[in-house]
C-alpha cells in the first residue's frame, strides 16, 4: 500500500541538492509560512489544459517546444529579456508548426527556473574555497563568503520576480504581441541579417500572405482569436521542494491538489531516486511533470518512476526528457524507447539536447559546441522514427540576447569569442541565431516524418 501523501510528506525522505545549511533554519521557516498566503502563480485549470495539450503530443499529434535560461538570476531581470526570449519561441514556433504542420504546445522555462543542483558543493578559485553558487534564490553568484551563504528572503525575491514575469508573459501572449499579423516584427534585430533571418522571412512572407487571403475571405483575429493569442505555459525544475510545498494548494474545483508555482515541473537527472524526495513530492501534484533521463537511466528505471508517478496512466502527465550527449543517444535511448513503448503507457518523449554535451573549452569557460546540440536532436528525431515512437519535442536552454555562450553557428563563435558575451548565470543558452537554426533542422526533420508518413498511407502501408 502506499503511504499517505502530503505536500510536507517528501520532509520524511532523503532530499538531495536542498540546502539546509541556512544560518538561520527559523527565519526559513517563516520565509515559507509567509509564502503559503502568497496568491498562486497559475490555476490549476491552466495545468490541466496543458496536460491535455501533452497529451496530444503523447498521441503524436502535436509537438512540444519548452524553451528558457538555463537560471533566471535577479541581475538579468528585465522586460526586453522576457519579450525577447518569448518573441524567439514565437518564431520557433512558427517555424515549427508550418514545417510540421501540426500544433505547437508553447512552454518557457521561465518564471520561476532559479535553482540549480551543482555537481560540486564547493567551488575553488586559486586557493580559494566557497560554497557553490546554487541559484538566484539561494545564494548569490559572486565569489565572496558573503554572497554564498543561502538566505531566505532570496525566495520572496524570486516569488515576485515570478510573478512579474509571469504578468508579462501572459500580457504579451493574449494582449496582441502573439498576434500572427506581427509574425515579421518578431524577429530580433541581431538576426535579421543572418541566413537565418532570410529563412524565416520567407516562412513569415508565406505565412502573411496567407493571412491577407483569409481576411478576404472573412476570417480575421476577431472572428478566429486563435490568430491573435497564444497559449504560453511555464516550467522549472522542481527542485526546492521547501518553496515548491508553500506553493502547493487544494484546487477548489477538483479538491486535488497542485504545484501551483508553473504550470509544469520537473525532476531533475539529479533527483530522480524512487524513494528519495522529489519523487514523494511529485507523486500527490496533479500539474503535468517532467523527468530528466540521463545515461544511466535503463528500462527498469524509466518503469518504476511511471508506475509510481502516474499509476493511472493519465495522458500528458509525463514527459521524458532525454539528455543523454550526442556520443550516447545513439546506444542509451533505443531501449528506453522500446521500454515505454512495450509497456503501453503514455508518455511524451522529448529530447534535452543541452545538458550531456557542455564542456568546458581551453580558456576555462563552460560551454556546449552547436554541432553537437543539432548531431543530438537529429539522432533523437531518426532512432524515435526507426522505433516508432512519436519525438515530441524540444527542450532547450535559450535566451533572445546576443550572447556567445555556445560554440559554433551560422556565425561560428569560438572560444576566443565565449568572453565577448558571456552572460549566462550557469550553464551555456543558444542564441537567437543558434536556436532559430536548431528550430528549422527540427522543421526539416519533421516535415520528412510528415512525408513518410503520406507516401506509406498513399502506398497503403
Ligand atoms: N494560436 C495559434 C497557435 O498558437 C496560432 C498563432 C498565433 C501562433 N500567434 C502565433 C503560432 C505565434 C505560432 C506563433 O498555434
Ligand atoms: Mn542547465
Amino acid at each position: 500500500m502506499t503511504e499517505h501523501w502530503t505536500p510536507a510528506s517528501w520532509r520524511g525522505k532523503p532530499a538531495k541538492h536542498i540546502p539546509s545549511d541556512y544560518p538561520d533554519m527559523a527565519e526559513l521557516s517563516r520565509v515559507e509560512t509567509t509564502l503559503r498566503k502568497m496568491p498562486p502563480l497559475v490555476f490549476a485549470g491552466e495545468a490541466r489544459r496543458l496536460k491535455s495539450l501533452l497529451g496530444d503530443v503523447a498521441a503524436g499529434k502535436a509537438f512540444l517546444l519548452q524553451g528558457g535560461d538555463c537560471a533566471e538570476s535577479f541581475k538579468e531581470f528585465a522586460a526586453d529579456n522576457i519579450r525577447d526570449t518569448f518573441r524567439l519561441i514565437l518564431q520557433m514556433a512558427v517555424v515549427l508548426t508550418f514545417a510540421g504542420g501540426k500544433p505547437v504546445v508553447k512552454v518557457g522555462r521561465m518564471a520561476g527556473q532559479f535553482g540549480k543542483p551543482r555537481s560540486s558543493p564547493v567551488e575553488k578559485i586559486g586557493d580559494v574555497e566557497l560554497p557553490s553558487y546554487r541559484g538566484d534564490n539561494i545564494n548569490g553568484m559572486e565569489f565572496t563568503p558573503e554572497a554564498r551563504i543561502p538566505d531566505p528572503q532570496r525566495l520572496m525575491q524570486a516569488y515576485g520576480q515570478s510573478a512579474a514575469t509571469l504578468n508579462l508573459l501572459r500580457a504579451f501572449a493574449g494582449g496582441g504581441y502573439a498576434d500572427l499579423h506581427n509574425i515579421h516584427r518578431w524577429t530580433l534585430g541581431f538576426v535579421a541579417d543572418s541566413p537565418q533571418g532570410a529563412r524565416y522571412r520567407e516562412v513569415a512572407d508565406k505565412i502573411s500572405e496567407t493571412l491577407q487571403f483569409m481576411e478576404a475571405i472573412g476570417v480575421t483575429p476577431e472572428s478566429q482569436p486563435t490568430l491573435h493569442q497564444v497559449e504560453f505555459f511555464t516550467s522549472h525544475e522542481g527542485l526546492l521542494l521547501g518553496y515548491e510545498e508553500a506553493m502547493t494548494r487544494v484546487d477548489s474545483t477538483s479538491g486535488e491538489w497542485y504545484d501551483t508555482s508553473a504550470h509544469l515541473l520537473w525532476i531533475g537527472e539529479r533527483t530522480r531516486q524512487l524513494d528519495g524526495a522529489h519523487v514523494e513530492y511529485f507523486r500527490g501534484i496533479r500539474n503535468p511533470i517532467g523527468i530528466k533521463c540521463g545515461p544511466t537511466m535503463e528500462g527498469d528505471d524509466v518503469l518504476r518512476l511511471i508506475e509510481t508517478l502516474n499509476p493511472k496512466d493519465e495522458a500528458g502527465r509525463i514527459t521524458l526528457y532525454g539528455r543523454f550527449g550526442y556520443d550516447k543517444i545513439a546506444d542509451r535511448l533505443p531501449g528506453l524507447l522500446r521500454a515505454t513503448k512495450a509497456s503501453g503507457r503514455n508518455v511524451v518523449w522529448a529530447i534535452d539536447p543541452m545538458h550531456g554535451n557542455t564542456l568546458t573549452a581551453a580558456n576555462g569557460y563552460k560551454t556546449r559546441p552547436f554541432d553537437r546540440i543539432l548531431s543530438e536532436v537529429k539522432t533523437f528525431i531518426e532512432v524515435c522514427k526507426a522505433e516508432g515512437v512519436h519525438p515530441g519535442g524540444v527542450h532547450l536552454e535559450m535566451t533572445g540576447q546576443n550572447v556567445t555562450e555556445c560554440l559554433g553557428g551560422a556565425r561560428s563563435v569560438s572560444e576566443g569569442d565565449l568572453a565577448d558575451r558571456y552572460h549566462t548565470h550557469c550553464d551555456p543558452r543558444l542564441n537567437g541565431e543558434q536556436a532559430l537554426e536548431l528550430a528549422f533542422l527540427v522543421a526539416e526533420k519533421l516535415k520528412d516524418e510528415r512525408v513518410d508518413l503520406s507516401q506509406r498511407v498513399a502506398a497503403g502501408i
